[in-house]
């Protein structure tokens, strides 16, 4: 039901109570059937306070049916009465189709509005007791059925006009939620993608930090052991002295040289021009230079060109490898093997010396304990794993694994 139609219901039906009452008067010297003036008044009293309590006293009983249904058979039985009192009460009984409206849910209207039509077609033949004289009840039957054909088709085309709103403010609630939802989906978006943003600058940062730290250990830090070994040698051995000099300048060349190069994030310049079983040859053999130790390089497969950040991973972890030889192990036969397989490409750094627990690894400090830390986080960046199997006593092996993912994209 419209707000219009239920604001008309406040004041027409007394309006037409009212004026219904006023005619009956006005004909009280016609031969109009009706009841005694005092039970006409009491009758229109009864009607309009049990429109007024039901209604315009309790509105919000409207959406209680149960109570509505008890309302409208009020409402049919004072119709009969009123058109008992005098049919010109039938303007009156007219209202019973917006009751209906007002009172039943839905299809129940057109239900309604029959016994509304019945009561109305009594009063249009002139009463009650036409019905009885002859063809009254002819006569009442046609009124009957012109009655309901007309509140039949309003209420019916009413009803469904009123579903079809219906339908169209549901739709257009669910348009507003989804609208509601969507604009909160996006502000959840723009969040996400500004956390996202700020994460993905931090794991930059953190990865550049960890490069960084790798290159100060592998370049510079690497560099220095090297350079205050050869200088300590040259103080216990001054016969040696001169050779000793000259190595620890050319250490020093070198760290500088590979210094600027992992500032400008290039690769190792042993891998400069030269394929990686070349560039591990020579810093093995520098190795054993400086070290006086022999260590041997194998190769095998089938060598090929890998992306330049897989080479420079491998010739870093075996510069470590073979750096920690030097410092910690104290070997006699030290092993490099660089294995090209179909997928992967292994470096393996043997060597026979004191060994050490590897489930006991030494923390980092100031003056060490990050190489084979950086070696791994560098394997990790490309998707490599390193391997440490050590014992005291026994000897150590680390071993790198990376794919083969060679500069054309092929393995
Ligand atoms: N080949 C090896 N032989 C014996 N011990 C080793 C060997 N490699 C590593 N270790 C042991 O593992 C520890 C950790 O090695 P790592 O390279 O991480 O640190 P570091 O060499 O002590 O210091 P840094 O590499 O930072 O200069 C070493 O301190 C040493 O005790
Ligand atoms: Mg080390």
């Amino acid at each position: 039901m419209t707000d219009t139609r239920e604001g008309w219901l406040t004041w027409l039906p007394f309006g037409t109570l009212f004026v219904s009452l006023l005619l009956v008067i006005a004909a009280l010297n016609t031969p109009i059937p009706r009841q005694d003036l005092g039970v006409v008044v009491l009758v229109v009293a009864v009607t309009a306070a049990w429109v007024g309590w039901w209604v315009t006293l309790h509105p919000g009983w409207q959406q209680r049916h149960g109570l509505m249904v008890v309302f409208f058979l009020g409402l049919l039985v004072c119709d009969l009465l009123l058109v008992w009192a005098s049919p010109l009460f039938g303007f009156f009984v007219w209202t019973g189709y917006l009751f209906a409206g007002y009172a039943l849910p839905g299809m129940w209207r057109v239900a309604g509005a029959v016994p509304v039509a019945v009561i109305s077609a009594l009063a249009q033949i002139g009463g009650i007791p036409t019905v009885t004289v002859a063809d009254g009840a002819a006569f009442f039957a046609v009124a009957v059925v012109i009655n309901l054909v007309i509140a039949g088709v309003m209420i019916y085309s009413e009803t469904r006009k009123e579903q079809a709103s219906a339908v169209r403010d549901k739709m257009l609630d669910d348009l507003a939620t989804a609208n509601v939802r969507l604009e909160e989906a996006l502000r959840e978006n723009a969040g996400l993608h500004a956390q996202l943003l700020v994460q993905a600058r931090e794991a930059g940062m953190l990865d550049e930090r960890q490069r960084m730290a790798g290159e100060i250990h592998d370049v510079l830090a690497q560099g220095l052991t090297g350079i205050v070994t050869q200088l300590e040698a040259a103080d216990a051995h001054p016969r040696e002295r001169e050779h000793h000099l000259a190595a620890a300048k050319r250490l020093a060349r070198q760290g500088l040289a590979e210094a600027r190069r992992s500032v400008q994030a290039l690769r190792p310049q042993q891998l400069d021009g030269a394929a990686l079983p070349e560039a591990l040859g020579e810093v093995v053999e520098s190795w054993s230079e400086l070290t006086g130790l022999r260590a041997e390089l194998v190769t095998t497969g089938s060598p090929r060109r890998l992306l330049p950040e897989i080479e420079a991973t491998l010739l870093r972890t075996a510069q470590e490898g073979l750096a920690n030889v030097a410092k910690h192990a104290d070997a006699g036969r030290v092993g490099l093997t660089l294995s090209y397989m179909e997928d992967v490409v292994t470096l393996d750094v043997r060597d026979d010396g004191a060994g050490f627990d590897p489930a006991e690894p030494r923390e980092a400090t100031a003056d060490g304990g990050f190489g084979l830390r950086a070696m791994r986080e560098r394997l990790s960046r490309i998707a490599g794993t390193l391997e440490v199997e050590s014992e005291p006593g026994a000897g150590t092996a680390i071993s790198a694994c990376v794919p083969a993912i060679t500069v054309g994209g092929t393995a």
